[in-house]
Order: C-alpha cells, then sequence, then structure tokens
C-alpha cells in the first residue's frame, strides 16, 4: 500500500503526468507537473521499486486541426515537430519519462476504440440527435469557443459562446446577440447531427464507492473530494463523446463521419504510451491494468482537470472492464508575482527561454521548497526565488561540501579519514536518522516539508564547521588528525544529504557522486560511512544566481510575448475545464502594414498628433476580396484582388501568408488605403495595402467591417 515506505518490499508503480497539447510550447506552469511527478518518481526509484513514468501529447481535437491549417502544413507534421520540441524541453529540465509516446499512435487508436465498443456492449452508450451551430462556410461544427458575439446580458460585444468575460455570465451560444463564427466570420446556422453519448449517470453508484473506500486508501485530495461532491449533488449529465467530421481525432466504430471526442482518447493514451513501452521492453500491460492488478496507479493533473480524470476517467475505465487508479494526485496553478501568469506582463514564461538564462535545477528546487500535497496555487516570485536558491540551496548545502573538500585534497590527498571525531559521527548519525521521516515526507507529497527539514539538517552540519573551525585546525600545529576527521565526517554530512536532494536534483547528485567517486546513490545507501577512501578533487557545483540574468529572462520572455489577441486555436476544447483560462485582454493594439511584412506601429509615434486634414488625406475603403492567391516564389506574400466599388479591381500585396490560407480570405470584406502610391514588387503591381492587426506571423488579423458595409465605402 501507498503507505508503506520502507525499502524492503517492492512495489509496482505506474505514474503519469496529464498529457500536454501538441499546439503549443512548454512553459512554466506546465513545470510544476512535470517537475513534480519527475520528483516522486526518482524518489520511489531511488527506494528501489519498480516504477513508470510514461506521458505523451495530447494530440488530437479542433484546435489542433485549426493549427495545422493556419500553418500550412498538416496535423500529423505539426504533432511530429511538437513532440520534438516538447521532449526537448523535458529532457532539459531533467524530467526522465520512461516513454514519452503521442495520442495519435496505433496502440492508442486501438485501445481507445476498443473501451468505446466495451463501454457500448456494457450499455453505456447512447445516440441522440442535438442541434448545434454550424459554419456554413468552413462546413464544420463550431464548439461554444468557436463562436463569438454579443453577451445577452451586459451587451458586451466580441465575447465567447459558453460565458462573457465582462460581466461573468454564463449562456448558450444561440443566446448570443448576433452570434458569428471566430473562424470564418460566417453568421452560423443550427444544424443537426447524431451524437453518441457516454451515460455518466449510470456510473453514480461506482463513482461514489470509489471516492469513499473503506480504510485509508482514499484516491482523492480532501479539496478533490469535496468537489466531487459538489458535481454529485449538481447531478451527473450524459457526457458527448463524439464529434462529427472534420476532426482530428479516431473514428468511432461504425459510425462513418464520426470521431471520438479528443477527451476520450487522451487518458486512453496513458494505457497506450505504457503499452507501446511494454512492447520495447517486454513487460506485461495486462498486470498493470486488469481489474485485479497488483499494480499502482497514479495520475499527476491540475486541478482544471480534475472532472475528466475523477468522473470520466475511471468510469470509463471500471465499465471497460479495467482497474481503475489508485490516487489521482491534484496541484494547484502557478502565479508569478501572484498574478496568474500573463503574456502582457511578460511572465508567460516559457520553458525554452528560462533554459536560455538559468539551470533548471534552480526551478526544481524552488517548486519543490514551495510544493505540498494540497491543491493550492503556487506563487514563483523571482526574489524569493533568487533568495531561496542562493541562501539554501548554495549558501547552506553547496557550502558544507566546499568548506571542507579543499582540505582533504591538499592535505589528505584526497583520502578520507579512516574513522570520524565522536562530534563529527554524532552529526552525521543525527542526519541519517532522518532518513525515514524525509522518505515520508516524499511519498506524501509533501515537497516542501522535506526540504524544510533537510535544509534545517544542513543548518546543523554549518553549525558544526563553524564550531569545528577546520580553517583553524589547519594553520594549527599538531591537528591533522583532527582536521582530517573533522573534514571527512563534514564530506559524509554532505553525502547524506545528497540522497535526500536527489530526486529534486539528480544533475547536482550526478556530479557530487563523481566528486566523490561513488555509485549512483540510492536511498538505502543512507547508512554507512565513507571512510578511508579517495575522493575527486572539488570543482564548483553550482553557480549563485546574480540578479541581472533574472532581468535578461524576463525581458526575453516579454520579447517573445507580444500581448495578442486571443487566437480560438489556442482556446483548447476548454468548454468542459473547471477554471477557464481568462485570457489576457489586448493591452497594446498595433496596426501593420502588411504589403511587404514589414510593421509600422502606430504607436510608435508618441505624441504625434495630426490634424484631421492628415488623416483625411488617406483614403480608407471597405473592399471585398474577391479572389486570394499564393505567390509563386514569395514565401509571404498572397495575392488579393479587390473590389472597392470601382469599375477595376485592385491588386495588392499582403505580408499576411503566414496567418492565412487564400480560402480563408475570398468572399471577406476588410479596409485597405485606396490612396497609396503603386508599388513595384518583384511579382507585380500592388495597388494599395490593406489593413491587419497583430505582431506577425501567425498572430496577425485583418479588419473586418460590422455587417452591412459595402465594398467602395469610405472610412472616415
Ligand atoms: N491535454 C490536456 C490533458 C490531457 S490528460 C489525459 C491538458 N493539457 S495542457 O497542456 O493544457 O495542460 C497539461 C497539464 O499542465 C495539466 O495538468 C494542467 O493542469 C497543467 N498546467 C497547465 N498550466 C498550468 C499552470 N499555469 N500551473 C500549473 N499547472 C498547469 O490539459
Ligand atoms: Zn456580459
Amino acid at each position: 500500500m501507498p503507505s508503506d515506505t520502507t525499502t524492503n518490499s517492492s512495489r509496482k508503480i505506474l505514474v503519469t503526468s496529464a498529457l500536454p497539447y501538441a499546439n503549443g510550447a512548454i512553459h512554466i506552469g506546465h513545470l510544476v507537473e512535470y517537475i513534480q511527478t519527475d520528483i516522486w518518481v526518482r524518489f520511489q526509484k531511488m527506494r528501489a521499486h519498480s516504477c513508470y513514468y510514461v506521458c505523451a501529447d495530447d494530440t488530437h481535437g479542433t484546435p489542433i486541426m485549426l493549427r495545422a491549417e493556419q500553418e500550412g502544413i498538416t496535423p500529423e507534421a505539426l504533432i511530429e515537430r511538437v513532440h520534438g520540441e516538447h521532449s526537448k524541453d523535458f529532457s532539459d529540465f531533467a524530467i526522465e519519462f520512461d516513454n514519452y509516446h503521442s495520442t495519435h499512435s496505433d496502440e492508442n487508436r486501438e485501445l481507445s476504440q476498443d473501451i468505446y465498443r466495451r463501454l457500448d456492449k456494457a450499455g453505456l452508450i447512447t445516440k441522440r440527435t442535438i442541434e448545434q451551430l454550424y459554419d456554413p462556410e468552413k462546413k464544420m461544427f463550431l464548439s461554444d469557443r468557436f463562436i463569438k458575439g454579443g453577451c445577452p446580458k451586459c451587451k458586451a460585444e466580441e465575447q465567447y459562446g459558453d460565458s462573457c468575460e465582462k460581466c461573468g455570465a454564463t449562456y448558450s451560444p444561440t443566446d448570443l446577440i448576433k452570434p458569428y463564427s471566430a473562424l470564418s466570420g460566417a453568421t452560423p446556422i443550427t444544424k443537426k447531427s447524431e451524437h453518441h453519448f457516454f451515460q455518466l449517470g449510470e456510473c453514480e453508484a461506482f463513482l461514489k464507492e470509489w471516492l469513499n473506500p473503506d480504510g485509508e486508501t482514499a484516491p482523492l485530495q480532501l479539496e478533490a473530494a469535496n468537489k466531487m461532491n459538489e458535481w454529485f449533488e449538481a447531478g451527473l449529465r450524459d457526457w458527448d463523446i463524439s464529434r462529427d467530421a472534420p476532426y482530428f481525432g479516431f473514428e468511432i466504430p461504425n459510425a462513418p463521419g464520426k470521431f471520438l471526442y479528443v477527451w476520450l482518447d487522451a487518458p486512453v493514451g496513458y494505457m497506450a504510451s505504457f503499452k507501446n513501452l511494454c512492447e520495447k521492453e517486454g513487460l506485461d500491460f495486462d498486470s498493470y491494468w486488469q481489474p485485479d492488478s497488483d499494480a499502482e496507479l497514479y495520475h499527476f493533473i491540475g486541478k482544471d482537470i480534475l472532472y475528466f480524470h475523477a468522473l470520466f476517467w475511471p468510469a470509463t475505465l471500471k465499465f471497460s472492464g479495467y482497474r481503475t487508479p489508485t490516487k489521482i494526485c491534484v496541484h494547484g496553478f502557478l502565479t508569478v508575482d501572484g498574478q496568474k501568469m500573463s503574456k502582457s506582463r511578460g511572465t508567460f514564461i516559457m520553458a525554452r527561454t528560462y533554459l536560455d538564462h538559468l539551470n533548471p535545477e534552480y526551478l526544481r528546487y524552488y517548486f519543490a521548497a514551495k510544493l505540498s500535497d494540497r491543491v493550492e496555487d503556487i506563487d514563483l516570485n523571482f526574489e524569493d526565488f533568487t533568495a531561496r536558491v542562493n541562501s539554501n540551496l548554495i549558501g547552506k548545502y553547496i557550502n558544507i561540501a566546499s568548506r571542507s573538500a579543499g582540505f582533504i585534497s591538499k592535505r589528505f590527498n584526497g583520502q578520507l579519514a579512516a574513522t570520524l571525531d565522536a562530534d563529527g559521527a554524532k552529526l552525521v548519525s543525527e542526519i541519517q536518522a532522518q532518513a525515514e521521516q524525509i522518505a515520508a515526507r516524499f511519498e506524501a507529497r509533501q515537497f516542501s516539508e522535506a526540504m524544510r527539514e533537510i535544509m534545517a539538517l544542513a543548518d546543523q552540519a554549518n553549525e558544526y564547521v563553524s564550531d569545528k573551525a577546520p580553517w583553524v585546525m589547519a594553520k594549527a600545529a599538531g591537528q591533522e588528525q583532527q582536521l582530517h576527521q573533522v573534514c571527512s565526517a563534514i564530506i559524509n554530512a554532505f553525502r547524506v544529504l545528497t540522497i535526500y536532494l536527489k530526486p529534486v536534483l539528480p544533475r547536482l547528485a550526478s556530479d557530487v557522486e563523481a566528486f566523490l567517486n561513488i555509485k549512483p546513490l540510492q536511498w538505502r545507501d543512507v547508512d554507512g560511512l565513507l571512510t578511508d577512501h579517495a575522493i575527486n578533487k572539488y570543482k564548483h557545483l553550482m553557480k549563485r544566481i546574480e540578479p541581472p540574468q533574472i532581468d535578461a529572462m524576463l525581458a526575453a520572455s516579454a520579447a517573445t510575448l507580444q500581448p495578442t489577441k486571443p487566437s480560438p486555436a489556442r482556446h483548447g476544447e476548454a468548454q468542459q475545464k473547471e477554471s477557464k483560462q481568462k485570457k489576457s485582454k489586448v493591452a497594446k493594439k498595433e496596426t501593420t502594414t502588411p504589403d511587404n511584412g514589414a510593421g509600422h506601429s502606430v504607436n510608435d509615434a508618441t505624441d504625434n498628433t495630426i490634424q484631421f486634414d492628415d488623416f483625411a488625406k488617406v483614403d480608407l475603403r471597405i473592399a471585398k476580396i474577391v479572389k486570394a492567391n499564393h505567390v509563386e516564389g514569395a514565401d509571404k506574400l498572397l495575392q488579393l484582388t479587390l473590389d472597392i466599388g470601382e469599375e477595376k479591381t485592385r491588386n495588392v500585396f499582403a505580408g499576411i501568408k503566414s496567418a492565412y490560407s487564400p480560402a480563408q480570405l475570398e468572399g471577406k470584406l476588410t479596409v485597405m488605403v485606396a490612396n497609396l502610391a503603386p508599388r513595384k514588387m518583384r511579382f507585380g503591381l500592388s495597388e494599395g495595402m490593406v489593413l491587419a492587426a497583430g505582431p506577425g506571423g501567425k498572430e496577425l488579423w485583418i479588419l473586418e467591417p460590422h455587417e452591412g458595409a459595402q465594398p467602395g465605402m469610405k472610412v472616415k
């Protein structure tokens, strides 16, 4: 059982972290979860348990399909690229999966479709025809997040189909004032389609029993269990698990044109990744997943996806004939300086940006020092971060080694003493005596407590160093042996502390192992002493954080994250997520001149007031994009044929290829500068310019007038 933390009975453990979406980069918020899980897994491995840590990219769903379309590549190419990026980010943070797979895999297709069949056979799937909003231009159904319009309550414009970001009202998309598709701008129509539902209500008795077992085996933390009870009280509704084509996902067996909703196949991805590992390493998949399995199964997740993991997932597993999770370990969200991570403040820091400036183990240590077993948000404050790393990790722990190692190599030829002095032996044994207490903290995911206890032991070691003052002994005559014993005791204290910190700081620990000339440390190595043993010359183990490094990282982060309009493709199919991340509002609007890809910010001219007459010189017209074409040999341009109510259409080259495909533009209205001097380009004559906003690349949005405007109308 999980409460058993002794090392003599080997447990069989399978651990997962949530599968990150394949349409975005890993950021430091994600890392809370992967670092937390990795520390726990490394701890289990050090305890000599059999423990596998699997994960994968979550590759299906509409946002990924649209993102690929926007980039002009196939979804397969997109998810392959992102798989490489994610893998690299994780490994650079020393997050060591036993397997990092993809939900777009054969294993996952087979398992997901089979699970669907089993649920159907168990009588838990029902089909109903429902009415949904449909984009007649994109020819696809629109989930709430892809519909926008006016809030029916406060009338705020441009609100999403499920809730208003202004007044907080929730409603259904059909209640919106003048709803439009966030994808094409078209007015959605209602259309019927048959959907497949998983009857969650039928699983209530089982779920209640799973949640509140007899004894101490509760699968959820108290806060999470309370949330479950709220959901039970509100009543469990059927879960819509089908989506109509076009959809990037797995087809539903015997239902042409219908696909499994991404959230059905995503957690099955845990099994699929493990299955893939089993095939590679000859492990027995069934012994982990059959109902009477003797393995423990742990899922680490963020609080926003509890509903999926604590209701749908155990029910799915149970009624398709598999075992259920031992524990769902839920963590809170990362805030930076007390606030939600924000692109406009530059605190939405990507893993890669961090890595470009700072040692990943600083962050591992800092998160460990903040993480508890509760579902609470944790805050990253950079002053606190710098102070804790410098004064605890380096000032207390690293310092122990650096204060004594020099004497061992210079005075004793790198050889540790054969015995310790009485105080030294006492110090080391006191540090060793805490091993089970600290292990219990790791086991219970009370990492901050573990770090506090380890640092208290480091304080004790430092006191010993100060009391004995080896630098005084080194100058005194006839104290050779004492000096040798004291320095050897210090090295021994350092060795045991390194074991305790190794789950958090694997790279540093490996450098310490090289320095101490010892085999990779396991938890059981706590006992025993390193005596009469040759160690290597001390090399600096870790540098202090210098505040300019933090400044440089924040500046780099701000530079890569200009505030942008929320793009529907980044929203995920988040309508069922518990706490929706409200998108930061556009902090600064930019008007770019995308004719050749070079943008000019209107705001760049700080106090450049113009007179009305100056403005009136610009002839802005409503233009209809009658045709849009790729331009051979141009990687940024699209060729637009614009109708502005004149006899002849205008030909304009616009640098918007990175954000639009021709098909997305044809038939749309936009705004153009009609009296711009024509410009001869390599590809032909450009007779004006269309207006767009955004920093560039994929983040570019052409202007579009409200309904009713006609081609040729003057904008004034
Ligand atoms: N793809 C789904 C999970 C499917 S699991 C079968 C998903 N992906 S995600 O990329 O949005 O998030 C992955 C994990 O990172 C989630 O557990 C989420 O809670 C966590 N975090 C994402 N942002 C976070 C913070 N800012 N802070 C802490 N954890 C966060 O959800
Ligand atoms: Zn409102």
